[in-house]
């Protein structure tokens, strides 16, 4: 879709973390934020995000398939949310709130299933060469007590919940360093806060850097 002239190109913010870091409550508080401020906001997520994309999520989250298969399908999910939702939406001017992105194949199939980084960057330039978040929250716990507050919920597990710690470990480590490596983009959050104060942080950077 042709960028709309009139207003100007919407901004994209995504919200990362390991499982059960609490990031859900947070996006609701954006989305609200965003929209309090007249901006049309499209709140999506990934794996998903599309139709084709969330067959792909039921795919990814419970089948059992090779390693680099699972970073593949996750590049591809990509590929059509960003043709379908993500490119439109920002050219027309809408916001974009997306439930993790790229930094979430890095730190769960680089750092938790170990593959080899280097390929995520060429199909990162492959698929959004161009285009990287304005605005990346890092929600960031302890993998033990994010472990406790998915087993208070006392739902079925998806393939990455059921990891190990020593897996969320390594996803946490990956997504900490990416955050060193891209500061003016990445939000560190200690999600072990009360989430009054995690939710007065948040609404700061958007603010501060977005808006
Ligand atoms: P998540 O977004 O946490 O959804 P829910 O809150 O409904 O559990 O679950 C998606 C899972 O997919 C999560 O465990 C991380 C994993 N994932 C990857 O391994 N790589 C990726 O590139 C993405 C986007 C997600």
């Amino acid at each position: 879709m042709p960028q709309d002239m009139t207003r100007p190109r919407g901004k994209f913010i995504t919200f990362e973390g390991i499982d059960g870091a609490g990031k859900s409550t947070h996006i609701a508080t954006v989305v609200d934020l965003l929209q309090r401020k007249g901006l049309e906001v499209v709140a999506t997520r990934e794996p998903g995000g599309t139709s084709l994309g969330e067959k792909l999520r039921e795919l990814l989250l419970h089948e059992p398939m090779h390693l680099e298969t699972e970073a593949l399908l996750m590049f591809a999910a990509r590929r059509e949310h960003l043709a379908q939702v993500i490119e439109p939406a920002l050219a027309r001017g809408a916001w974009v709130v997306c439930d993790r992105f790229s930094d979430a194949t890095y730190a769960y199939q680089g750092g938790g299933r170990g593959l080899d980084k280097a390929k995520f960057l060429a199909l990162e330039g492959w698929v959004h060469g161009h285009l990287q978040p304005d605005l990346t929250f890092l929600f960031d716990l302890p993998p033990e007590v994010a472990g406790e507050r998915i087993a208070k919920d006392g739902r079925d597990l998806d393939k990455f919940e059921r990891e190990v710690v020593d897996f969320h470990l390594r996803v946490r480590q990956a997504y900490l360093e990416r955050a060193a490596s891209a500061p003016s983009r990445i939000a560190v959050i200690n999600a072990g806060q009360p989430i009054e104060s995690i939710k007065k942080e948040v609404e700061y950077y958007v603010v501060s850097r977005c808006l």
